[in-house]
């Protein structure tokens, strides 16, 4: 189609601003050149309302939170919060828009049902009095680091039109005996006199201190503060902690915590969706984008972006188009800078050391699904090394 580039950039824009209409509009484009038998521009527009879709999955539009439920002062640029005595570091930051300049969190089906099912209970207060139970005030993330734990509570309070009171790890905990416990009381005594989420980021460097045998009793102190503040909070705010150590946490610190959310490493499809987001403006062919997840592996979505971030830096360094055959060769050329390849076994290793074992990998992968032609494509090699290398892999798992 004439002008297609043109046209890509136009839909992009407009489905940047999430404006149903245009999605619409964008929608029927597709189905149109369908129907005309352009399948390559009409895969092109459906990845990109694939990727705009997923990045913005974590919708349900705002929720207005009623003042009468969660009350309080407004918070706003000119609130200081308070400090530790000691060493002046503040015990917090406001954060007044909590998601700007965020990118929306992807995630897959299941979590994200789960943190929708969150924000919506406040769109529904009445009903769930009415049954005799509040919405939610509590929410303990969990799982490995760079997963989007941090982004995710940050747009969960911005779902909720809250501002965030962030707490800091480093002005609360303290050296001298009693402090840290007084820093907590204090942050929590500030956070319950604003509208607010109150968010504990790495909330297990609280509870770490329980390792430390010369600490007893401090350690005791802090745990009982916490745990009194919780139980004091429970009925004015929201709270969000964040761990990726939660074997970490006190139990009875746990129990504080209504929704126990775990957030995991991708699944392969979410990070084709991860990649298709973090990719644009590129849109890849389905293919391409399969052999990138295979090759990253089952990686987090902050390796994720970085990885998509090299990928397009290395084709502009290189001043190449994105072909399927220059990005394997752009692929090839990073893994190292990542770190990536060394693990034996591993797709990225194959790929840089023993191009059969890739190809035989990547065609047997269950549920990749990924055409020898496009493989072929991508490794600049003919369809007969695909499929000599596909059944030999066979042979050898056999
Ligand atoms: N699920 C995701 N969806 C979209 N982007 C993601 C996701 N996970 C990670 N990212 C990217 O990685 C960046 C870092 O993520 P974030 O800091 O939220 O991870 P985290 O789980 O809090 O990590 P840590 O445990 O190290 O604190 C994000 O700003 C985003 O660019
Ligand atoms: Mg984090």
């Amino acid at each position: 189609m004439e002008h297609f580039s043109v046209i890509q950039s136009l839909c992009r824009v407009g489905l940047d601003t999430g404006d149903e209409r245009v999605r619409k509009q964008v929608e029927r484009l597709r189905d149109r050149l369908m129907k005309a038998a352009d399948k390559q521009c009409a895969d092109t527009l459906d990845r990109l309302l694939t990727a705009k879709q997923s990045e913005g999955a974590m919708a349900p539009s705002v929720v207005q939170v009623s003042r009468a439920l969660v009350k309080g002062e407004e918070l706003t640029a000119n609130v200081h919060p308070p400090v530790d005595r000691e060493t002046s570091v503040p015990l917090a930051e406001v954060l007044l828009h909590p998601a700007a300049g965020l990118p929306s969190p992807i995630h897959n089906e299941t979590l994200q049902l789960a943190l929708t099912a969150l924000v919506n209970e406040w769109g529904k207060v009445d009903e769930l009095r009415a049954m005799g139970v509040e919405p939610s005030r509590s929410c303990l993330l969990y799982g490995p680091p760079g997963t989007g734990k941090t982004l995710t509570a940050r747009t969960l309070a911005s779902k909720l039109d809250l501002p965030v009171i962030n707490a800091r790890i480093d002005g609360l905990v303290s050296s001298f005996l009693g402090t840290t416990a007084r820093n907590i009381a204090n942050l929590f005594d500030f956070a319950n006199r604003y509208r607010c989420v109150l968010l504990l980021d790495e909330f297990d460097a609280l509870a770490k201190m329980r390792d430390d045998p010369h600490e007893l009793g401090e350690i005791k102190r802090v745990v009982n503060t916490l745990l009194q503040n919780l139980d004091a909070r429970s009925g004015v705010g929201l709270t969000i902690a964040i761990t990726n150590h939660q074997g970490l946490l006190d139990t009875a610190v746990w129990r504080r915590f209504e929704n126990h959310i775990r957030v995991e490493l991708p699944d392969l499809e979410t990070r084709l969706a991860m990649l298709n987001a973090f990719l644009l403006p590129l849109s890849l062919e389905a293919d391409v984008t399969k052999a990138l997840a295979f090759v990253v592996g089952a990686r987090s979505g902050s390796d994720l972006r970085t990885f998509a971030d090299m990928l397009k830096r290395g084709l502009v360094m290189r001043g190449e188009a994105a072909t399927p055959q220059a990005l394997f060769a752009s692929v090839k050329a990073l893994l190292p800078r990542l770190g990536m390849g060394y693990e034996e076994g591993t797709p990225a290793q194959y790929l840089l050391n023993d191009e059969n074992a890739f190809i035989g990998a990547a065609i047997h992968s269950s549920g990749l699904g990924i055409r020898q032609e496009s493989l072929a494509q991508m490794l600049n090699c003919s369809q007969s090394k695909i499929s000599r290398a596909a059944a030999e892999w066979s042979e050898q798992v056999q």
